[in-house]
């Protein structure tokens, strides 16, 4: 487009500065040897006009080869934040779905009914948390059953807390998982005498050696710990 446009300007100022330019030093009476010289300046303006013409269109098409190659670039980095999940385990799905044969779960992340797990490294307030789980296109554990939680808490140290997808966010001890499934009052793992404090709408879990078991502790949002995201299976 543009060469198009500088085109169409340069052979304008062509045409319009030729006649000028030859017209007043054009000399009456002698036009045949006239003639021949001008074919000389006007074969030289037609090979720069040529030059520059051949310039503007190599400069043209290297800024399209930048345009082209970063648009390129930019298509790549989408793609990559899409499918954040290079590398899949899969294995033959129960799913009523005949159509999706495998069920499966990222690299390194464990599988529970049709769910899978991660455990990511680090320890975070549970803001930051959840939003680790949402840039793996997961989120913070939503459990649901005694089952879920023993599997989840299998691989668990027993030194860490972990972060779930619970939190009281209007502090009136009104429970709400991240993904909105309701907070089922028969399905709860408070350990005894839990949640404790109004002050701390976050939940995590933790092992409490006296008891030797897992359960819920109430704690504030803002201290640093370990989580657990979770996401569907990915059926292929
Ligand atoms: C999956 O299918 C196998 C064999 O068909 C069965 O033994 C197993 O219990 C099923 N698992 C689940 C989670 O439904
Ligand atoms: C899985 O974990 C191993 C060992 O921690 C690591 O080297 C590898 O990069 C991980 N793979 C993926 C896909 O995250
Ligand atoms: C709540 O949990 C109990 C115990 O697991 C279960 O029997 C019941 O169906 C659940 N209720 C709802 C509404 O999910």
């Amino acid at each position: 487009m543009a060469a198009e446009i500088t085109y169409a300007e340069l052979r304008f100022k062509a045409e319009s500065s030729g006649p000028n330019t030859d017209n007043p030093a054009a000399p009456e009476g002698k036009p045949t040897p006239q003639r021949s010289n001008l074919s000389l300046p006007k074969m030289l303006v037609s090979l720069l006009i040529f030059l520059l013409l051949a310039i503007i269109f190599c400069i043209a098409f290297i800024i399209f080869f930048q345009k082209y190659s970063q648009l390129l670039k930019e298509k790549k980095t989408l793609k990559e934040s899409t499918q954040k999940h290079t590398e899949l385990e899969c294995k033959r799905s129960n799913s009523s779905r005949k159509d999706k044969v495998w069920s499966c779960c990222p690299k390194n992340w464990t599988s529970f009914s049709s769910y899978c797990y991660f455990y990511p490294t680090g320890a975070k307030s549970w803001a930051e948390s959840a939003e680790r789980c949402s840039g793996m296109d997961a989120h913070l554990v939503v459990i649901t059953s005694k089952e879920e939680q023993d599997f989840i808490t299998e691989n668990m140290n027993i030194k860490t807390a972990y972060y779930v997808g619970l939190s009281d966010p209007q502090g009136q001890r009104h429970w709400q998982w991240v993904d909105q499934t309701p907070y089922n009052e028969s399905a709860t793992f408070w350990h005894p005498n839990e949640p404790s404090d109004k002050d701390e709408h976050c939940v995590m879990l933790n092992y409490r050696p006296l008891l030797q078991q897992w359960g819920w502790n109430d704690a504030r949002c803002e201290l640093l710990q370990g989580s657990v995201c979770e996401m569907v299976n990915i059926y292929l």
